[in-house]
């Protein structure tokens, strides 16, 4: 068995997988949501001290299976470098009590591994990656052969969501309390730019639209910003982001054929996002592949299974040598 760390923003989460059948035995998450939500993002040194208090505890409750670890694996990078760090420092005193190797993982392979949590991998997959931190297009080939085929100038999609929230002073993260309020709202009422759709290049911005809603929130607030207008200024400014990606999409579609297509990371849970891509793949008759919804957002199963490949292939690293990375040149 591979016990798996996560701590790369604000969820806390360890998880262990057998390595043969890739049965995930245990897995525990706390997330961070209701403290960082008074500040409206997180706050990354209450999110580090929030993981020394949370990681032990999770490990803990699986201290059962510490006899069975034949390797103990971390997310050292991308993310926020003062919470890596507090996973990372965990596998490695791990590894020195129980004297097993340690894996470091690239959470970003992370979320595509979301999709094989107790599955086998199916490659190639042309992926999608939405989270806080990324919107990228990967393609992926095998564990070790994927490609950024298109990725953003500014803000990542879900960064745009927790930013729009937050000027309505609605908490966070926003992802998913936009996507409430926006299911009420009338879609047509404002109409934002869709960023880039003159550009030829399949690349996403989302500053642009987020400060077009900022000026149309300034201008409600002249008078009054009732809870319909809020509603209509999330359906609106979600129709705008995600039709951005929509447009982008089918640039690529044009260009090569795609057998899988599949989305990843936290706001890959939004389900105006799904609905669209479904249909986008029917048309191009791609095969969609969704990770399961509680796989979405950050975790330590998908952390773990991808350490079961890097296992298999002796992918292991010292102790001296494990380092954080909190951004990565290539991602
Ligand atoms: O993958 P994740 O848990 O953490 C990072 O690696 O960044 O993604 C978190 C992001 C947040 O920005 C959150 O607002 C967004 O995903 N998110 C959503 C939804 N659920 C979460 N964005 C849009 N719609 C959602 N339903
Ligand atoms: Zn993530």
């Amino acid at each position: 068995m591979i016990l798996a760390i996560e701590s790369s923003c604000d969820d806390s989460s360890i998880s262990i997988t057998k390595i043969d059948s890739l049965k995930l035995v245990f897995h525990k998450k706390i997330s961070q949501e209701i403290e960082h939500s008074i500040y409206g993002g997180v706050v990354p040194e209450l999110a580090a001290r929030l993981h020394i208090e949370a990681l032990p505890k999770i490990l803990e409750e699986c201290k059962e299976y510490l006899k069975d670890l034949k390797a103990v694996a971390v997310t050292n990078a991308p993310g926020l470098s003062v919470t890596l760090t507090e996973g990372v420092s965990m596998a490695k005193a791990i590894s020195i009590a129980l004297n097993i190797p340690i894996i470091a993982v690239n959470h970003l392979k992370g979320h595509i591994y979301s999709l094989f949590i107790e599955k086998e991998a199916i490659f190639p997959m042309t992926t999608l990656l939405v989270s806080g931190g990324h919107t990228q297009i990967i393609e992926a080939n095998s564990l070790n052969d994927m490609k950024i085929l298109g990725k953003t100038l500014d803000d990542s999609f879900g960064e745009s969501f927790d930013k729009v929230s937050k000027m309505l002073k609605l908490g966070y993260p926003g992802g998913p309390i936009v996507e409430k309020y926006a299911k009420n709202g009338d879609e047509n009422r404002f109409s934002f730019p869709i960023p880039l759709s003159q550009s030829p290049n399949i690349e996403f911005s989302y500053s642009g639209l987020k400060n077009a809603v900022r000026l149309e929130i300034e201008r409600l607030e002249r008078t009054t910003l009732e809870e319909q207008d809020i509603s209509d200024i999330c359906a609106c400014f979600q129709k705008t982001a995600v039709k951005h990606i929509l447009q982008k999409l089918k640039k690529l579609f044009k260009q090569k054929t795609i057998k899988n297509f599949a989305i990843v990371g936290g706001a890959s849970a939004n389900l105006y996002l799904r609905k669209e891509l479904e249909n986008i793949c029917l048309e191009y008759k791609s095969t969609l592949h969704l990770s399961d919804l509680m796989y979405c957002s950050d975790n330590a199963a998908m952390i773990g299974r991808v350490a079961v490949e890097q296992y298999k292939q002796n992918d292991f690293i010292n102790l001296e040598d494990l380092d954080i990375k909190s951004r990565l040149k290539d991602y």
